[in-house]
């Protein structure tokens, strides 16, 4: 059986921490299928299609078993759509572990067959978020060690800096 993991997540915008996470889930499972959330409780700067495209841009060089959708509803439902047997989510902080169990038990309860898989980030990336990309770019700060550069240019552009 072809082991598929689910990383499912706004990505408004991804940031280099996702990559990262995208990448290392790759080597572990050999199929990794990106979801983009279209119904999002937050609302988004750019557009599902946007963020889908920007999140197909970023991990190109490393799409060997990568697929990247987006999706609506339900993520339990998802799981079941695409077969898979695994969510993703990083932790970053401690402070990441209280939303993320809650999140990963109440998936549980929704459907019992699926697990929730944590990694942690790596250090570098472990303060960064989407919102503090977002504030820094629209303010003119520089996020190009934050954002791959594709994203970069569309903040710029989105927060009228180019
Ligand atoms: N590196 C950098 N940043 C990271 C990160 C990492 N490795 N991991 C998380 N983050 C940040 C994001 O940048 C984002 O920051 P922000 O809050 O400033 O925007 C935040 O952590 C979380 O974002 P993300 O990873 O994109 O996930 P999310 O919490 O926005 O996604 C869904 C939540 C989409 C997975 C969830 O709402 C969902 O499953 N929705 C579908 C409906 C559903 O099934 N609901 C029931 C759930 S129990």
């Amino acid at each position: 059986m072809e082991l598929t993991a689910i990383y499912p997540g706004t990505f408004d915008p991804i940031t280099n921490g996702h990559v990262d996470l995208i990448i290392r889930a790759s080597a572990i499972f050999p199929r990794v299928l990106v979801l983009v959330a279209a119904d999002t409780k937050k609302v988004p700067t750019f557009t599902t299609e946007e963020r889908t495209n920007m999140v197909r841009e970023a991990v190109k060089s490393h799409s060997e078993g990568v697929q990247v959708l987006p999706f609506h509803g339900l993520l339990v439902q998802e799981v079941e759509k695409h077969s898979a047997q695994v969510i993703i989510r990083g932790l970053r902080a401690v402070s990441d572990f209280e939303y993320e169990s809650q999140m990963a038990l109440m998936n549980k309860r929704l459907d019992p067959r699926v697990e929730t898989f944590f990694m942690i980030s790596r250090e570098e990336f472990a303060y960064l978020s989407s919102s503090f990309v977002k504030e820094i770019a629209s303010l003119g700060g520089d996020v190009s060690t934050m954002v791959p550069s594709g994203v970069g240019e569309m903040l710029l552009s989105r927060f009228g800096k180019t």
